[in-house]
């Protein structure tokens, strides 16, 4: 079949158009296509190296056809038949792979919607309408086969990485109410296989971002969070390989995160037939959504992608995508400036001249951004009190902070400062007016934790008053950072004001203000930049991430710790948003002692920053850390942008680990190698460097550690891909970095802009 018939009536939109020349060659088309083929009822966007297509099938359902590795553009998928009836126990409608599904007629598997009518009805058998292609994104239209409910379903694809996005919106045209119960934003099917294997991410505070894999057999997995808010107990990212044939550079992977920032939930299915969905969006716990004739609901996004080039790829393009089109500087990418917050020096006893002091000293060291955590507002003198009276606490800083702010930068840094806005202590004078604002059952007991409640942010008065207290902090000092933090799950999460079956809109309106006041106050103050902290790592997502420049991944910053935290963080998230401190040893989380240098290395994989008491460093610690911080500053483009290529792997507490950053223009790559326990006289593997221009030449040198006898300073691409490079680690928490300078001029152009010393 030519081309010309495949697409009779093709349309063609999207980030940029398939060229005829592209779509000889589809694996070098950079652009991106959504094309309706009229005759097959088929819908098919191509994009990066991806192919995905659905169709309407002959009972009208949306169909899944294909996900996976780029096709030719003349390749026919379709039309999307109606697989049979195998028994009366597996109908038609649970066996065909809906792209979205509502629990109606005969169906049995995971729905993506379910709802009731006010009349009792509970049926909504959802099939095609109509479609459009607007500003580069397809819109479908479902309609219930009776009631007139409708889903617009949005497709939205980036041309790089072939990452698309997902959503719905759920409307009532009916005349009567209803009632949504569940509402996902996306079903992924995947092809059927037996031998598929589900990684995820699982944590708790202080214990984040631990990869775990296990193999996907007939029957439901659940990745959730009840919490309110992301949660670190799951995150919401998975990746489900083909077994037996994966490994971080080769196998098939699909992959996809939510970006969402409430309580969600990813429900990974996989039927006795052996065929997996992927169900994603509001976790169903709890939720309840009327709307009235008229209303609407829209589901977050469900992002996911597809690479046969193994699990690394797969993080690679969720970083690229991240980095391009998540992140609020996008399609650029702001650099991190190096760090110092005053937390592990001070904790709560901040006043003007002890941080003046810390200032004096990080600015000498070379850091470019000074931040004030807990402790500068209200009665905050431990965490029992002041949460919610962000006003500054005068016996601390008895000229307000501009003494402090003024000093900051005129030593050449940036200002930051602590903020927690979503909470509240009962011992505060915001609880003690406000009694009601917080989340609650009427007539029963409250349940603190940190001494602290949740604002309701889902009221009106609650997040207009938030957003004027920030507004005003902004507005009379001048602060270029907000660190903010969220130290607690909801408990008792009511909302007395409203009628009972309103009450539980709450998961949602809350997390659409808590949107709403970051967008605002960005547009406000266009200066700041805001980093998502939730007591360490636990609201990290592709929502939160849209409207903040970078997150803290954890409380710990044990740096032997953080080789395996920032490793399983590196699976979904960019390490150009992952702030890692060096701090005190030994360390307060575990004790651990680590040198200076160990620690240095570990936080330069990602976003540098200082917590340690500087002012307690010997000249020759603070000489150390200038070094360091100085040769940071000539690698950072290259860890925060380039290609991350995870060498060797610190999961399941393994002693040795290595990571390398590449360029994206192949300029320049950036070699850690960790030790964690030598054992006997065991040499540390050779390492071989990966996504190097073969045919240039590198010159090595190393930051920190000892190359082999016979290490040559310069050598080519080649020979540090295929013969590699041997490192002599040895004993306990040693530490090595490398850096590969091509020697030459580059052939292409880094997308990344450069930070200045003051990002004012
Ligand atoms: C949380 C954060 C810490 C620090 C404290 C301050 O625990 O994760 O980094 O800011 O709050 O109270």
């Amino acid at each position: 079949m030519s081309r010309a018939t495949s697409y009779l009536a093709a349309v063609v939109l999207g980030l940029s158009t398939l060229s005829s020349a592209a779509a000889a060659n589809p694996q070098e088309a950079p652009g991106s296509a959504i094309h309706f083929d009229a005759a097959q009822r088929v819908f098919r966007i191509d994009a990066g190296k991806i192919t995905y297509a659905f169709g309407v099938n002959g009972d009208g359902a949306l169909q899944t056809l294909y996900w996976g590795s780029r096709l030719a553009a003349d390749d026919l998928l379709g039309p999307a038949s109606v697989p049979k009836e195998r028994s009366s126990f597996d109908p038609v409608g649970s066996n065909t792979p809906q792209e979205y599904a509502g629990w109606g007629g005969a169906i049995t598997v995971m729905p993506d919607l379910k709802l009731h009518f006010a009349d009792g009805n509970r049926d909504l058998v959802l099939r095609y309408d109509s479609y459009r292609i607007e500003n580069g994104s397809l819109h479908i239209t479902l309609q219930d086969r009776a009631a007139k409910v409708t889903v617009g379903l949005r497709y939205v694809v980036d041309a790089a990485t072939g990452i698309l996005g997902r959503s719905a919106r759920i409307e009532n045209h009916a005349s009567q109410a209803l009632t949504i119960d569940r509402a996902a934003a996306a079903s992924w099917n995947l092809p059927s296989a037996t031998d598929y294997s589900l990684r995820y991410l699982t944590g708790t505070w202080a214990s984040e971002w631990h990869l775990r894999t296990r193999p996907l057999t007939p029957g439901a997995t659940e990745l959730e969070s009840r919490r309110g808010s992301t949660g670190d107990e799951n995150n919401s990212w998975f990746a489900i390989e083909r077994g037996g044939e994966w490994n971080e550079s080769r196998g098939r992977v699909w992959f996809g995160a939510l970006a969402w920032s409430g309580s969600w939930s990813i429900h990974i299915d996989q039927d006795v037939l052996n065929q997996v969905r992927v169900t994603g969006g509001f976790n169903p716990f709890d939720f309840s959504y009327p709307l009235e004739p008229g209303q609407s609901l829209q589901t977050p996004v469900f992002y996911a992608g597809y690479t046969d080039e193994g699990i690394g790829e797969a993080s690679r393009l969720l970083h690229q995508f991240e980095r391009s089109s998540i992140l609020p500087a996008r399609p650029q990418l702001k650099l991190r400036p190096v760090l110092y917050n005053s937390w592990e020096a001070t904790e709560f006893k901040v006043n003007e001249a002890g941080q003046q002091r810390l200032a004096e000293k990080a600015a000498a060291l070379g850091v470019e951004r000074f931040v004030v955590d807990d402790g500068w507002f209200g009665a905050r003198n431990s965490d029992h009190a002041g949460l919610g009276d962000w006003v500054v606490n005068r016996e601390k800083f008895p000229n307000g902070l501009k003494p402090l702010i003024d000093k900051v930068h005129g030593l050449g840094m940036s200002f930051g400062l602590w903020v927690e806005p979503e909470m509240v202590n009962p011992d505060s004078d915001l609880y003690r007016q406000h009694p009601d604002w917080v989340l609650h059952f009427e007539g029963r007991q409250r349940s603190p934790a940190r001494h602290q409640l949740v604002l309701n942010l889902a009221r009106e008065d609650v997040s207009a008053h938030v957003f004027e207290v920030l507004d005003q902090l902004l507005s009379q000092n001048d602060i270029q950072f907000l660190k903010w933090d969220y130290n607690r799950n909801w408990s008792e999460p009511g909302w007395p004001q409203l009628a009972p079956e309103q009450q539980q809109k709450v998961y949602v309106a809350y997390v659409h203000h808590l949107y709403d006041i970051l967008r605002r106050l960005r547009e406000r103050h266009p200066g700041v930049e805001i980093e998502s902290c939730s007591g360490g790592g636990a609201r990290v997502d592709l929502g939160i991430m849209g409207l903040t420049d970078e997150v803290w991944p954890s409380d710990n910053t044990d740096p032997s710790d953080r080789l395996s935290i920032q490793d399983g963080f590196s699976y979904a998230y960019a390490p150009a948003v992952m702030m890692s401190w060096v701090t005190g040893s030994p360390n307060w989380v575990n004790r651990r002692s680590s040198s200076l240098d160990f620690r240095f290395l570990s936080s330069m994989q990602g976003g540098l920053g200082i917590g340690a008491n500087i002012l307690e460093w010997t000249p020759a610690e603070d000489a150390s850390a200038r070094a360091y911080i100085a040769a940071y500053k000539g690698i950072r483009a290259t860890v925060q942008s380039g290609r991350l290529y995870r060498l060797l792997s610190p999961q399941e507490r393994a002693p040795q680990s290595a990571t390398e950053s590449v360029q994206a223009d192949g300029s320049q790559a950036v070699l850690f190698a960790f030790l964690r326990q030598g054992q006997e006289a065991q040499a540390y593997p050779t390492l071989y460097l990966q996504g190097l221009d073969s045919a240039a030449r590198y010159r090595q040198r190393l930051i920190h550690g000892k190359a082999a006898v016979g290490t040559p300073e310069m050598a080519s691409g080649a020979y540090w891909m295929h013969h590699g490079i041997d490192l002599s680690l040895q004993g306990d928490l040693d530490a090595a970095a490398v850096v590969f300078d091509r020697v030459g001029s580059s052939t292409s152009t880094s997308t990344t802009s450069t930070s200045t010393s003051r990002d004012r």
